[in-house]
């Protein structure tokens, strides 16, 4: 169902886009006016208004659309509101800045107080710095200085991943840098959506989620009891380190390690302490980012950092053993350059303020100087038999039908398999009884299963 808002100044209520675009028309409106004044003064044309801020912007105080929610959470004033309208311009009224690309006639190019760049394919002007602050200050130096302080790393436009400046070439100078507005912010300033990224060449990540509830998770005590004392960490980090003010003392984050065969619920478990706590657990396969993306690595991991930190995500590290293993290694420069990345990589997560799991099946190749930075590290065995049939079990609660010869006691007794072994089986079962014409799994249809399941592990029935 489409979200419905109320816009000020109206009584009725909007579907979320087109309250967003109503609270931009009215923006734009009143940057476009602001645009025209500056240049007026710049030009030393007649102009109604003295200084670019008689003309106030909207009042959003009742107006419930994402632009107008951002700019009263963050208190965004004249400056912050124009260049943020500056970088979401490029996407929903590129034409509006063509004004910038009037030449000057005295020197026949552009006017470099202007700033800006064009794009690679689009025709249209894209912002700068430069621009951003010609548009605030015009020539005033001192203007010009203030302006700096919006693109430091603790304005909320980069703390919260708003706005990124983006440096296209090494050694210009510091106002080329174009103004870039995050995907995330454009999607709620427009659709109203979240974005949620996926997995591609730039973003080696890739969103975990499970229909399986913390009711089908079969762990012992001891397992739950410090998957529990994660799941206390992220409900009260928070008062933790900032009301008890441990956040001097303590290292912030909460780095975990889950180790243990294939298939014993590593996955499953970090996936399902995202969905407790309404986070986003994203997981990235770490034998693909050292192995496949050297050089680009560090740039891909920052971005998924950066991004998760803002977010609030929840990162889960599989096939950890895959960074460890290769930092002993220096003998290519291949090598090298994947060493660079993992002391970067652990760098990263050393600094990260939520949640990182790192997931094993060789606990031995972690490096003991990096598991002594471990907050827990949780070790997840082979189920014993009756942890096997709680496993076995919790697979045919629901419609799916067994025949009367099962007997799911004697193969959690008989067959030492791990939940994923056992989620493969009963697959397999419900193949093969469809197959052969029948509506319900037999014992045997399960043998055969757990047979094929054995060999796979390199074991005979
Ligand atoms: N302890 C468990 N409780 C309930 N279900 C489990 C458990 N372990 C495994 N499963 C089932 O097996 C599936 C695979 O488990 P999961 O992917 O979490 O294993 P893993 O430990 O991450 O394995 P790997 O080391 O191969 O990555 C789960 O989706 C779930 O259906
Ligand atoms: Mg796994």
């Amino acid at each position: 169902m489409q979200q419905r808002l109320k816009i000020s100044g109206r009584s009725e209520s909007l579907p979320m886009s087109q309250a967003n675009a109503a609270s931009l028309e009215a923006e734009l409106d009143w940057f476009t006016r602001v645009v025209e004044t500056r240049f007026g003064l710049h030009f030393g044309q007649e102009s109604e208004c003295k200084d670019i801020r008689e003309h106030r912007p909207p009042e959003l105080c009742d107006d419930e659309s994402e632009y107008a929610r951002l700019v009263r959470e963050c208190g965004m004033g004249f400056d912050e509101r124009i260049v943020l309208m500056l970088a979401l311009i490029p996407h929903i009224r590129p034409q509006a800045l063509d004004t910038f690309f009037v030449s000057n006639k005295n020197f026949e190019r552009a006017f470099t107080e202007f700033g800006g760049v064009k794009g690679q394919v689009h025709g249209g002007f894209l912002p700068t710095c430069e621009t951003a602050s010609f548009i605030l200050h015009g020539n005033d130096l001192a203007g010009r200085f203030n302006f700096i302080g919006m693109l430091d790393d603790d304005h909320f436009f980069a703390a919260k991943g708003i706005i990124e400046v983006e440096h296209r070439a090494s050694g210009e100078p510091l106002f080329n840098g174009v103004l870039k507005l995050s995907n995330e912010y454009l999607n709620r300033f427009t659709t109203g959506q979240d974005l949620k990224p996926d997995y591609s060449m730039n973003f080696p990540a890739k969103r975990i989620t499970t229909k399986l509830t913390w009711d089908d998770l079969v762990l012992t005590h001891d397992v739950l009891e410090e998957v529990e004392n994660i799941n206390a960490w992220l409900r009260h980090s928070k008062t933790i380190m900032e009301d008890w003010g441990l956040e001097r003392t303590v290292k912030p984050g909460y780095r975990c390690l889950f180790y243990g065969p294939p298939g014993t619920g590593k996955t499953l478990t970090a996936t399902l302490i995202g969905a407790n706590a309404g986070l986003d657990v994203y997981r990235i396969d770490l034998s693909m980012v050292v192995s496949k993306y050297i050089g680009e690595t560090e740039k891909n991991l920052a971005n998924i950092f950066d991004q998760a930190k803002t977010k609030n995500w929840i990162l889960f590290f599989d096939e950890a053993d895959a960074l460890f293993g290769k930092r002993t290694q220096t003998s290519s420069s291949n090598d090298r350059y994947a060493n660079q990345e993992v002391s970067y990589l652990l760098q990263r997560v050393e600094d990260f303020p939520g949640v990182v799991i790192l997931a094993t099946n060789l606990k031995a190749n972690i490096d003991e100087a990096f598991s002594r930075r471990f907050q827990t590290s949780i070790y997840f065995s082979l189920p014993d038999a009756e942890h096997r049939l709680l496993l076995w079990q919790g697979y045919f609660k629901g419609k799916c039908r067994l025949e009367d010869s099962v007997d799911l006691e004697k193969l959690a007794e008989e067959y030492v398999l791990a939940g994923g072994a056992i989620a493969n089986v009963v697959r397999y079962g419900a193949i093969r009884a469809l197959h052969m014409g029948r509506d319900a799994i037999s014992h045997d249809d399960l043998v055969k299963g757990i047979a094929k399941e054995l060999i796979k592990e390199g074991k005979t029935i």
